[in-house]
């Protein structure tokens, strides 16, 4: 499957992103990749940014959403972003909550600003749950109706990452755009794993991390606490066989006299270590963080969504980005004789016209190079995608070669195997191209980095031109 290319807003040290192309092991359990892949990046922090650009092939820069020129983001099929939620936050009471009026309550504009400018097919947003009560209840209305006039219908649910397999009980809203309608009935909010899958705060815990003497508290801290615990509601420790309660980006100055998590080492209490904290987010043992300072990385740690969460989250956009197979029969119907007949036009490629890229077997390639065949059987699965009407060009893919040589589809019809293969099933319909070779395009097969899942519908000649002109000798 082709992949989606994503530009990710407040990238932070990538928790979300991580989440979102997948591909990672964490406690165990592979957490495959998924069809997306990161194209554009940014945050205005230079010390989570040095995680994310240590952790991720794509780098992303250091800079002020509010200063992106719209114009430079690579084309994108989705934008991602948790925008900054101090604002909206319900830990933040000191000062009271600004919600929307708030500079940084503000940034989420910068989101819609590229929404309404670019319209990507996608969008997910991620906030604190506080984010629905803000101001008053008003913000999440607002925030929504937002995203609304920008050309998207949204849905979102409130997930808590405990249900998916993370060890920590983080309660998140999570807002997905769809610009089609047709995408949006497809897709479906993850179901919560399994109690089997679930994880707990035993399972992170860092053995090593009880030598740590620095992570203990003092006998001071200890009774200081003490003294207001049962007024308070302070010291927080954590059970081993539950999920941890959220971690902030103010674990770097936990403290025992606060609302938090903690941990208890026999009769001792200690605050976890930046990779425990790690852990309890989710993130996987080979995402290094140790190029910036202790409380660097707890803060981009505390801060980031939990990858897995995330993961969850996209997976059901597999189903969504499924494309269903065209109805060969039906199309036999429409167009009992053929679908398209085309002449060569000897004033060379015509830019404007739409070409088709499909994938040929290795032996069936030979047979066209050597010339001893000019029919192409489609496999039973076409894409419901294609624009018949519109099929003229034709490029065989070569599996994990690519492209070369360019054929004008001469007619187009539906066929059935049966007429070359007498043994097979005469209702075993296919769509039929008889192709004449037109000239090779390509010095040597090259592999083109273009959805190919896409050429059945919109690639014209130009794209293909561009490309050839842009990697290869002019032949
Ligand atoms: C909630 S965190 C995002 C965490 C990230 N999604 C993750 O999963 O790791 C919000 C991020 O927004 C960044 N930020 C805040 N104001 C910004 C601005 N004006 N421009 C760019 N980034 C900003 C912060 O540095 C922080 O990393």
């Amino acid at each position: 499957m082709a992949k989606l290319k994503v530009a990710s807003l407040f990238c932070g040290c990538g928790g979300m992103d991580l989440g979102l192309v997948g591909g990672f092991t964490y406690l165990g359990k592979d957490y495959k990749e998924n069809p997306f892949e990161i194209v554009y990046s940014v945050d205005n922090d230079p010390y989570c940014t040095k995680i994310y650009n240590a952790n991720f092939q794509h780098k992303c820069i250091v800079k002020d959403v509010r200063e992106i020129n719209i114009a430079d983001i690579p084309e994108f099929d989705m934008l991602i972003g948790g925008f900054p939620c101090q604002s909206f936050s319900i830990s933040a009471q000191n000062p009271p909550r600004l919600g929307y009026k708030d500079e940084r309550g503000m940034l989420f504009f910068e989101m819609v600003k590229i929404l309404r400018e670019r319209q990507p097919r996608f969008f997910i947003a991620e906030n604190v749950k506080g984010l629905l009560s803000a101001n008053n209840g008003k913000a999440f209305p607002m925030i929504l109706n937002e995203f609304r006039a920008a050309g998207y219908k949204v849905i979102h649910k409130l997930l808590n990452a405990a249900d998916f397999g993370v060890p920590q009980k983080r309660e998140r809203v999570i807002m997905i755009g769809f610009r089609d309608e047709k995408d949006l009935v497809k897709y479906h909010f993850p179901m919560h794993v399994r109690q089997n899958e679930r994880k707990v705060l035993g399972d992170v815990i860092l053995e090593e991390a009880n030598q740590e003497e620095n992570l203990f508290f003092s006998d001071r801290a200890v009774a200081g606490m003490m003294a207001v615990r049962e007024k308070m509601n302070k010291g927080r420790v954590m059970r081993l066989d539950e999920p941890c309660n959220t971690i902030s980006a103010h674990l770097a100055k936990v403290s025992l006299n606060s609302t938090d998590p903690v941990f208890m080492v026999g009769d001792r209490y200690r605050r976890f270590s930046a990779r425990e904290a790690a852990r309890i987010q989710s993130f996987p043992d080979n995402f290094a963080f140790e190029m910036v300072s202790q409380g660097r990385q707890y803060k981009a740690i505390g801060n980031a969504v939990p990858p897995i969460l995330m993961w969850n989250i996209v997976k059901p956009f597999q189903d969504v980005l499924k494309v269903p197979a065209l109805n060969i029969k039906e199309i036999k119907d429409e167009f009992p004789d053929e679908i398209v007949s085309n002449k060569f036009h000897e004033d060379g490629v015509e830019s404007d016209k739409n070409v088709l890229i499909s994938y040929v077997k290795n032996d069936t390639i030979e047979m066209f190079l050597d010339g001893s065949i000019n029919v192409y059987y489609t496999g039973k699965k076409f894409p419901s995608t294609v624009a018949l009407n519109k099929l003229y060009y034709f490029m065989p893919y070569k599996k994990g070669k690519g492209i070369r040589d360019l054929y004008l589809i001469k007619i187009a019809r539906v066929g059935s195997k049966h007429e070359v293969h007498p043994e097979c099933d005469e209702n075993d319909f296919r769509l039929v191209f008889e192709v004449e070779f037109v000239k090779q395009l390509f010095d040597d097969f090259y592999m083109i980095d273009l959805p190919i899942w896409h050429t059945f519908k919109d690639t014209t000649m130009k794209e293909i031109l561009s490309i050839r002109n842009q990697n290869q000798n002019l032949i």
